[in-house]
């Protein structure tokens, strides 16, 4: 009896610990579960799915879902990701709904007489819209993994259109600035309420005409998006204002579950999605290279530091721009030459730890890395690991889409090598491997990111960032495997992000030293600040005391780490 109340009086102090500390601190704890995304309400979706005994990919698609609703510049279902998805025995699979370009595509769709993009065309135009992935993928990942009945979990995203959800500032801000934007007409409208205008911050933002999509979604599954009505109002949309996505292409769309990419770091095993996104194979191979540096010489943070990790990058992003693309339409590629022990040796033998190395003119680098897609990480109570990355391209896609159904179409036609064979020393890439075909998907950045230690996860990490996000996930492990940082002060540290071309070393304004900037011109490398790098989600699990640890990135203020 004494013992049991010294039991119960020892939990109740460990419990206000962790209450009063999860406060204090950036990061948030939890013993059950948890999901971190880029808005809190859409993870307190998640996590009420797990009490309700979902398991992890349940309450992945609750809270995919629900991002739609909630954070409507990256969260969609008119768009397309990945999943990378731990499960109890540590095995690790992957889905990948990446968009696919539509049938009647072709390699030169975007360009002008001039043989260059015409007009933005491949980013600012319907034909800029990939038949989207998000409904299939989170769909075949739920009838093969998902507990809980499939309504279930698309019923809290429902609810929060047709019943509204408190508008945030964040929203507010990009409302007036849509108000204006009489060339996109869905959004000019889109934030409005009954009366017509912008939603007070604050007050309820109802959606409903996304909710009745989603009610399709909901009853027919992945058939109510492809098929039937919507599939018909799409292809109506699409017939009306310049677009060529059709009932077929949408019919025959499929998300594929594929092996993931696996590496390894001092015992670690990192698990990343596999191409049509570069992430996993670009981060393993850098991680590699980091393996090879004598940690004991230099300090995070130093000059040598910053020097070895932005000539991993280089080398990572050369040959990702050289060899990948769409699986089904590569089978040649070399990734497992990639992630291999032996290519990050031959990579980092020329690297000269005194000198800048300089970016050859063959291979090349993409204007885009905003902050607008978005990425969440969730664990439950049995070890089930997500890592979810999903997009629209640039916030809010094209900007466009049927006011009907209420979403907006992703973008992500962008992504593909739009000048065939034209590779320029800026931004431009023209290599084979991502040139528009039907039916393929585009090359992607995205790096949604679990590290497994003894077959359970131990860190769940991804990021938005266009290119960026591959160097903001890989240094975010590295804090974590290498410096054992705190899952928070890891995604808050100072990130670098190089991509081989243009050859210029970005770093965040204010957390490098002048002394380091100074040294680091001085051994070569053009130097350009930007305010911040990424916005990571991120979770970090101890397997022998079985606390979750969770924390999102304060660039991302609306976000959140909610666990049970
Ligand atoms: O798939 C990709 O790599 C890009 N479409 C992601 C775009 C992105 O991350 C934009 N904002 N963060």
């Amino acid at each position: 009896m004494k013992l049991h109340f010294k039991r119960s009086f020892f939990s109740l102090l460990a419990f206000i610990f962790l209450l009063t500390t999860s406060q204090l601190v950036a990061q948030t704890y939890a013993k059950n579960g948890m999901v971190v995304s880029a808005n809190k309400a859409s993870s307190e979706v998640g996590v009420e799915i797990l009490k309700k005994g979902g398991n992890a990919i349940d309450a992945a698609v609750a809270t995919a879902f629900s991002l739609a609703v909630t954070h409507p510049a990256a969260g969609n279902i008119g768009g397309g990701g990945f999943i990378v998805f731990m499960k109890t025995d540590g095995d690790v699979t992957t889905f990948d709904f990446r968009e696919k370009a539509p049938l009647a595509s072709t390699p030169t769709m975007f360009l002008g007489e001039d043989g260059k993009v015409k007009d933005n065309s491949n980013h600012d135009s319907l034909l800029a819209v990939g038949v989207p992935g998000t409904v299939a993928g989170l769909y075949a990942a739920h009838q093969k993994y998902g507990k809980l009945p499939w309504k279930d979990v698309v019923q809290p995203a429902v609810d929060q259109a047709e019943n509204g959800f408190e508008f945030i500032w964040s929203l507010y801000f990009t409302a007036q600035r849509f108000k204006k934007a009489t060339e996109y007409p869905l959004m000019v409208s889109y934030f409005d309420d009954d009366n017509g205008e912008i939603t007070e911050p604050g007050k309820l933002w109802k959606q409903k005409a996304l909710a009745n999509t989603l009610k399709h979604i909901r009853d027919k599954g992945r058939d109510g998006f492809y098929k039937g009505e919507v599939a018909q109002k799409i292809e109506d949309y699409m017939k009306a204002n310049g677009g060529i996505i059709t009932k077929e292409d949408l019919a025959k769309y499929d998300a594929v579950e594929r092996k993931a990419v696996k590496g390894t770091y001092k015992g670690y095993d990192i698990y990343g999605m596999p191409p049509p996104s570069s992430g996993g194979a670009t981060l393993i191979q850098m991680m590699n290279t980091m393996e090879l540096v004598d940690w004991e010489t230099i300090e995070f943070n130093s000059t040598s530091y910053v020097h070895v990790v932005a000539e991993a990058m280089r080398r990572g992003f050369a040959d990702r721009a050289e060899y990948l693309g769409d699986p089904d339409f590569n089978p040649e590629m070399p990734v497992d030459k990639l992630i291999s022990k032996a290519h990050a040796k031959n990579r980092f033998e020329n690297l000269d730890m005194k000198r800048a190395s300089v970016s050859d003119s063959v291979k090349f680098g993409h204007p885009y890395d905003g902050k607008d897609t978005t990425h969440f990480s969730v664990i439950d109570k049995d070890g089930n690991a997500v890592s979810l990355t999903y997009t629209l391209e640039h916030g809010y896609g094209v900007k466009m889409g049927s006011k009907e159904l209420g979403f907006i179409f992703n973008n992500e036609m962008g992504d593909f090598n739009a000048v065939p064979g034209v590779t320029t020393s800026g931004y431009q890439i023209g290599t084979p491997p991502n040139l528009i075909a039907p039916e393929k998907r585009m090359l992607s950045s995205m790096t949604p990111t679990i590290v497994g230690k003894n077959g359970k996860p131990y860190l769940v990490i991804g990021s938005p960032g266009g290119r960026t996000i591959i160097n903001t996930v890989f240094q975010t492990t590295l804090n974590v495997l290498e410096f054992n940082m705190r899952i928070d002060k890891a995604i808050e540290a100072m990130k670098i992000h190089h991509q081989w071309f243009p050859d210029v070393l970005t770093y965040e304004k204010h957390l490098m030293s002048p002394d380091t900037k100074k040294a680091l011109e001085a051994m070569g490398h053009k130097l350009s600040a930007r305010t911040s790098l990424g916005v990571l989600m991120g979770i970090t699990f101890d397997t022998e005391t079985g606390i979750i640890t969770g924390a999102s990135d304060s660039a991302r203020p609306d976000g959140g780490a909610v666990g049970y």
